[in-house]
C-alpha cells in the first residue's frame, strides 16, 4: 500500500492507514512523531516514474483546473493525494495522472475538519482549487470560498505543510462593479474575503487570481457555445459586449504556473494574476468564437444589447429557479454579473510570466478547443467545402 519507496531511509515506519504514505519518527526512542523531510527522499530523473520529493494534496482536483494540475504534477513524479466527495467512480480517471501507486484518493467533507486533517497530514504541499460559480442549498459562497478556504489553510499550517497554494479570482480586489444587482458579484467579494482568511491562517500562502480560464470542459468557451446562452441564433449581451474587456488565460498555462510556484521558493507569500497575453473586447471575442464555429451572420448569428430583451432576463431567472443545482448552460444571474466585469490587471502584481510561463495566444488555441462545436464539421456538404480561415479578433493590447 505504501506509495513511495524509501530505500536507505532509516527508522522508517510504514503507515498502514488508508493513505499509506511513509511516516518516520526521527528519534526511535522518542514518542514525538515528526514528518520526515520528504525532499531528501527524491529519486529518479524527474519524470513520471521518479519521486520529486513533493507529496501534494489537491483539494478540488475533480474540477476543471484540478485535472490539469494533477496531470502536470503527476508527470514530474509528484505523489498526489486527491481528496474527493461523493461518488469515488467520478475521480477514477485521475488515477492515471501519476505512476502506479502515486495517486491516492481520500474521501472528505469540507465541513468535517477531521477529514481535512487526514487528507493533508502526510503532504508538504497543499493546493486549494475548491470553488463554486453559484451558491447551492448546502453550500454558500461563504462556506466554500471563505470558511472552507480558512479551514484548509489552518489545517495545513497545523500539519506543518510547507506550501499552500490558493485559487482566488481576478477582479476580486478593488471596487466590485455592480451591473445587474445592487451589491455586485457575490462570487468576487467572497473570493476577496477568502484570500484574507487564507493569509490570516497561512501568511506564506501563494495566491493565484485567474481571469476567465478556457480549455477542455471549461465554463468560458462552452458557455458561449451553448444553445441556452443564445436566443435562437441571437446573442444577448450587456451593452452589446462592447463595454467589457477580457484577458482569458489557457488552463494549461495556469496549471504550469501553479507547478512553477511550488518549485519556486520566491513565490511564497505572493499573489499572481493569471491572465492571458492579450486583452480583447468581449464582443470581438464572442463574434470570433462564432466565426470559428462556422456560425457566422450567414448562419444567422447576431449580437444585440440584452436590455431590449425581457424574455432573456426571464429565461435567466427561470433557469436559476428551476435548475438551481446545475443551471442549464451555466446561465444564472451571478454568472452574468461576472461576465461583464472588465478584467483589471494591476501592473504592481506579478503574473504567470513572472513564473516563467510562456503564455499561449487565444488565436492559436481556441480553434482547436471549439472543434466539437463547429457547425457541419462531421457531416453534410459543409465538411467538404474548402474552409475559409475566420478573421481573428481585434485585440486592445
Ligand atoms: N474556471 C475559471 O474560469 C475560474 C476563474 C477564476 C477562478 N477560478 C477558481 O479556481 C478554482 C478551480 O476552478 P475550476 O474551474 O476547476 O472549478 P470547478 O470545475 O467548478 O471545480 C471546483 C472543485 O471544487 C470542488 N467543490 C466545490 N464545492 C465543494 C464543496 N462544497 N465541498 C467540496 N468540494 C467542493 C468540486 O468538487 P466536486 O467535483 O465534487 O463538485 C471541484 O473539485 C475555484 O476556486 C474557482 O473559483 C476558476
Amino acid at each position: 500500500m505504501a506509495a513511495v519507496i524509501f530505500t536507505g531511509a532509516q527508522l522508517l515506519k510504514q503507515q498502514s492507514g488508508l493513505v499509506g504514505i511513509a511516516y518516520i519518527r526521527v528519534n526511535n526512542y522518542s514518542s514525538d512523531a515528526k514528518v520526515y523531510n520528504l525532499a531528501s527522499l527524491k529519486r529518479g530523473t524527474g519524470g513520471r516514474s521518479s519521486f520529486n520529493g513533493i507529496v501534494a494534496t489537491v483539494f478540488g482536483s475533480t474540477g476543471f483546473i484540478g485535472r490539469y494540475v494533477a496531470n502536470k504534477l503527476g508527470k514530474i513524479g509528484t505523489q498526489l493525494i486527491l481528496p474527493y466527495r461523493g461518488n469515488n467512480y467520478e475521480t477514477m480517471r485521475l488515477k492515471l495522472c501519476g505512476d502506479l501507486g502515486q495517486v491516492l484518493f481520500q474521501p472528505y467533507y469540507l465541513k468535517d475538519l477531521e477529514s481535512i486533517d487526514k487528507a493533508l497530514k502526510y503532504s508538504n504541499v497543499v493546493i486549494n482549487l475548491v470553488g463554486r460559480d453559484w451558491e447551492t442549498k448546502n453550500f454558500s459562497f461563504q462556506d466554500v470560498h471563505v470558511k472552507g478556504a480558512r479551514d484548509l489553510a489552518r489545517a495545513a499550517k497545523k500539519a506543518g505543510v510547507e506550501k499552500f497554494i490558493h485559487l482566488s479570482a481576478l477582479n476580486c480586489d478593488g471596487p466590485n462593479e455592480a451591473i445587474f444587482s445592487r451589491q455586485g458579484s457575490k462570487f468576487l467579494s467572497s473570493k476577496w474575503e477568502g484570500e484574507q482568511a487564507v493569509l490570516e491562517e497561512f501568511p506564506e500562502a501563494t495566491i493565484f487570481r485567474p481571469s476567465d480560464v478556457y480549455g477542455q470542459e471549461d465554463r468560458f468557451l462552452r458557455y458561449y457555445a451553448h444553445n441556452w446562452r443564445r436566443q435562437g441564433q441571437y446573442m444577448p449581451m450587456w451593452k452589446n459586449g462592447e463595454a467589457t474587456i477580457k484577458q482569458p488565460v489557457h488552463v494549461s498555462d495556469l496549471a504550469a504556473g501553479i507547478v512553477a510556484a511550488i518549485k519556486d521558493p520566491e513565490a511564497a507569500g505572493k499573489v499572481y494574476q493569471a491572465v492571458g497575453p492579450r486583452r480583447y473586447q468581449l464582443n470581438e471575442l464572442v463574434d470570433w468564437f462564432y466565426r470559428v464555429m462556422r456560425k457566422d451572420s450567414e448562419w444567422g448569428y447576431k449580437r444585440y444589447d440584452m436590455k431590449y430583451d425581457m424574455f432573456f432576463k426571464l429565461k435567466v431567472s427561470l433557469t436559476q429557479k428551476f435548475s438551481p443545482a446545475f443551471p442549464v448552460g451555466n446561465l444564472h444571474w451571478e454568472r452574468l454579473e461576472r461576465e461583464f466585469v472588465t478584467d483589471r490587471v494591476n501592473q504592481a502584481i506579478p503574473t504567470l510570466e513572472d513564473l516563467g510561463v510562456n503564455l499561449r495566444r487565444m488565436e492559436d488555441q481556441v480553434p482547436w478547443e471549439l472543434k466539437p462545436f463547429t457547425y457541419g464539421l462531421y457531416f453534410g456538404t459543409d465538411s467538404e467545402e474548402p474552409v475559409v480561415e475566420p478573421k481573428p479578433p481585434k485585440y486592445v493590447s
